[in-house]
């Protein structure tokens, strides 16, 4: 007998929603959450400088809302305040 898994139940709260985010230029866009952080940044014409690709060097380190994450492996979240604003870290050694 061929058994599937059961699909991951679906809440409120992980249904994509829209999202202003406040880039560091003082420039904003709107974006789907789910929608990774370059594409959103691209979209805006907001550059985040990127080296890896991978998840490994943190060139492309950005603050949401004060949370440090990495642009190439993170996706904009949901936000309960429906914004978010984004700066981008700055880190000596690039
Ligand atoms: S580009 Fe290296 S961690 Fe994102």
């Amino acid at each position: 007998m061929n058994r599937q898994p059961p699909l991951p139940s679906q809440s409120a709260e992980q249904s994509p929603s829209e999202v202003l985010i406040l880039w560091p230029d003082g420039s904003s866009s709107r974006a789907t959450s789910g929608t990774s952080w370059l594409e959103a940044a691209h979209t805006a014409g907001v550059l985040i400088p990127t080296g890896c690709m991978g998840g490994s060097c943190g060139a492309c380190e950005i603050d949401v809302n004060g949370h440090t994450v990495r642009a190439c492996i993170s996706s904009v979240p949901a936000s309960r305040s429906g914004s978010l604003s984004v700066e981008l870290t700055s880190d000596p050694y690039w």
